[in-house]
């Protein structure tokens, strides 16, 4: 039996969101907290990891305008993901972002970190570069 559009249209959104969703058994429900604790961190690491970033804005590293965008994309997850998850804390409406957001973050460190690996693998001493 087929359901009336909107209806397979919001099953469709209920099982998007269980894919992205991060689902906690009882158990594991202690993690919350502490994530929330790390989360408050690293939005103030990445805040001070950005003015350094822009106190060196005249000795970038040298990149083309995508590996840029990626870079500045990065950047903007490191604060929007924390962020969101304050705003969920205090039910403000960006919050309903958060999860989403925080995979989307997950997903561009992956390709980034493989980017790394590809790069490094060319003979580019990238990672030397971090040091
Ligand atoms: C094993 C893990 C990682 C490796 C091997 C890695 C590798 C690199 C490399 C080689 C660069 C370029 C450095 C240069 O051009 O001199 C870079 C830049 C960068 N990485 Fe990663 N990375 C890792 C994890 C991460 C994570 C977890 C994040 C953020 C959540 C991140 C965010 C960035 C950003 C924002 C830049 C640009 C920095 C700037 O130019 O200001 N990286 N990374
Ligand atoms: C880098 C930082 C963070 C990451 C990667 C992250 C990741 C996540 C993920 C994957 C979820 C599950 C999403 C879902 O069920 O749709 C979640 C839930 C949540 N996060 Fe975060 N988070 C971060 C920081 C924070 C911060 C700083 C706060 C608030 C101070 C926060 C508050 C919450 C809340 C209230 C939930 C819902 C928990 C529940 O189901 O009861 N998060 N977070």
């Amino acid at each position: 039996m087929h359901l009336p559009f909107s209806d397979e249209k919001s099953a469709a959104k209920v099982k998007c969101q269980h894919t992205l969703a991060w689902h906690l058994n009882g158990s594991l429900k202690f993690l919350i907290a502490p994530h929330k604790a790390v989360g408050v961190l690293l939005l103030l690491l990445a805040a001070v990891r950005f003015v350094w970033a822009l106190r060196n804005l005249r000795r970038r590293p040298a990149g083309s305008l995508k590996v840029k965008l990626g870079h500045l994309a990065l950047y903007a997850l490191m604060f929007a993901v924390p962020a969101s998850g304050m705003a969920r804390q205090f039910q403000a409406p960006l919050g309903v972002a958060h999860g989403a957001l925080a995979f989307a973050l997950l997903l561009l460190i992956v390709g980034h970190v493989g980017m790394a690996l590809v790069h490094q693998r060319k003979g580019e001493q990238i990672l030397q570069r971090m040091m």
